[in-house]
């Protein structure tokens, strides 16, 4: 039995996956003997609906000296954050002297439009090797994980915070109780608490699964967050759809009767109860639809091996452990996957082992069929490789259907 970390209610299995590889640890060969594998199930909580990874990896085994996602390499994500933090500007960051703190800052992707302008801000970072890089950039970075030990640390030091963002971080954190209170502990008064993460609305609607491993503690819904945050004074005054990481939520949270609450989050709300994401039913539906997708992602792939095509993945992206891992896809059938990120070419898939090469292997010898992991940067993607598609090659995609893209 499982319990929910957030209220302690009994989890229904949404989905076990069996046993999962960590999907950002590219390995070396000399490295797959000692590959680590946990068990990955996804939990729904009936009390306060958070859906949740019902056991998870330590935080440390994930975020170190090695950790191989690097937010500024994607040309979408740039201008997403360009956009994010100008958004921030506008709106909040207009007073006299105000200090942001942003968790999970990773390369300093959104930051570094931030300290341009002078404001003063702290990026919290706990994978070295990224947090380096940001500092490299001249941005002011702490290399530790946020909590409410640091949250004190940061107070001392820097006075009290009047915004704090987050993206693609809070579903992380697995003591989303240490968050709050360390958000309520340096937060001004009026403060914001912004930060956006993949929406579960957007999950089950694609039947994103992808979306599901290690790091992804949670899969986060209005009313999962709203309740999370009513425990410590605070709730969802803001909601925004975001369209990267195949679509996702930005919530903004601020302390009760701080600020107006805006129509968007009771119609949102509404929206949510009305696609089901209170019931556990709708999840039953979401693991029917899985199941059916890798059997058919099988299918295609087992045909095309057959008749003699040649695969090869786009984008080593961390989603695509568990579709290859889930799907059993490994060398056989595909012959290596190309990414643009130094860190993993030259290294191998967590558990199945497929060589990771740079895209420039990718366009010397253009396969029949590119399997897009990338998915979410599909736009992106397709609009650099036209030659590929012109030569006739295509992308073969899962999200929202298993389904062949043409020119
Ligand atoms: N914000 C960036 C990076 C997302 S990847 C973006 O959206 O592209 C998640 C990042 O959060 C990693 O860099 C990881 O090291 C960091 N992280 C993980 N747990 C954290 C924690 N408890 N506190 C702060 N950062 C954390
Ligand atoms: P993400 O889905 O978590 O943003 O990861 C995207 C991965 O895909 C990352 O490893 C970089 C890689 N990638 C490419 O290899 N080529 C591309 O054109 C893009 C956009 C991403
Ligand atoms: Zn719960």
């Amino acid at each position: 039995m499982s319990l929910c970390r957030v209220c302690d209610g009994e989890l229904k299995t949404v989905i076990s996956f069996g046993q999962m590889p960590v999907a950002n640890a590219f390995l070396t060969p000399s490295e797959f003997a000692s590959e680590y594998f946990f068990d990955l199930k996804v939990g729904f909580c009936p009390i306060c609906c958070m859906v949740q990874l019902q056991k998870c990896v330590a935080p440390e085994k994930l975020f170190h000296n090695k950790y191989a996602y690097l937010s500024s390499l994607s040309l979408r994500m740039n201008q997403h954050f360009r956009a994010f933090a100008e958004d921030m500007k506008a709106r909040y960051l207009t007073s006299h002297n105000p200090f942001v703190v942003e968790i999970g800052c990773n390369d300093g992707v959104m930051l570094q439009h931030l300290a341009s302008d002078r404001i003063r801000h702290l990026g919290v970072e706990p994978s070295r090797n990224v947090a380096a890089l940001a500092k490299d950039k001249g941005l002011n970075a702490v290399c530790r994980f946020f909590d409410e030990t640091l949250a004190k640390d940061i107070l001392k030091k820097y006075g009290s915070a009047d915004l704090i963002v987050g993206a693609n971080v809070i579903c992380h954190i697995p003591d989303l109780h240490a968050v709050a209170r360390a958000v309520d502990m340096l937060l001004k008064p009026s403060g914001l608490f912004v930060f956006e993460d993949p929406y579960l609305g957007e999950i089950v609607k694609k039947t994103a699964y992808d979306q599901i491993y290690d790091e992804h503690v949670y899969y986060l819904s209005i009313a999962s967050v709203d309740s999370m945050f009513r425990r410590y004074g605070m709730a969802v005054v803001d909601v925004e759809p975001q369209s990267v990481h195949g679509g996702s939520m930005r919530y903004t949270i601020a302390r009760r009767q701080t600020v107006e609450l805006s129509p968007k989050v009771d119609e949102k709300k509404r929206l949510e109860e009305s696609i089901g994401l209170h019931k556990y039913e709708t999840f039953v539906r979401f693991r029917m639809r899985i199941e059916k997708s890798r059997e058919q992602l099988q299918e295609l792939i087992r045909d095309a091996k057959l008749r003699g095509k040649r695969i090869v993945g786009y984008g080593a992206t961390s989603k695509s452990a568990t579709v290859t891992n889930y799907c059993s896809l490994g060398p056989d059938s595909i012959d290596f996957v190309c990414d643009t990120t130094p860190a993993k070419q030259g290294k191998y898939s967590p558990g199945m082992h497929i060589p990771i090469k740079p895209n420039e292997d990718f366009v010397k010898d253009y396969p029949d069929f590119a399997l897009l992991f990338a998915w979410n940067h599909k736009e992106e993607i397709l609009g650099k490789e036209q030659e590929f598609l012109k030569r006739g090659g295509q992308f073969i995609t899962y999200v929202p259907s298993v389904s062949i893209l043409s020119r």
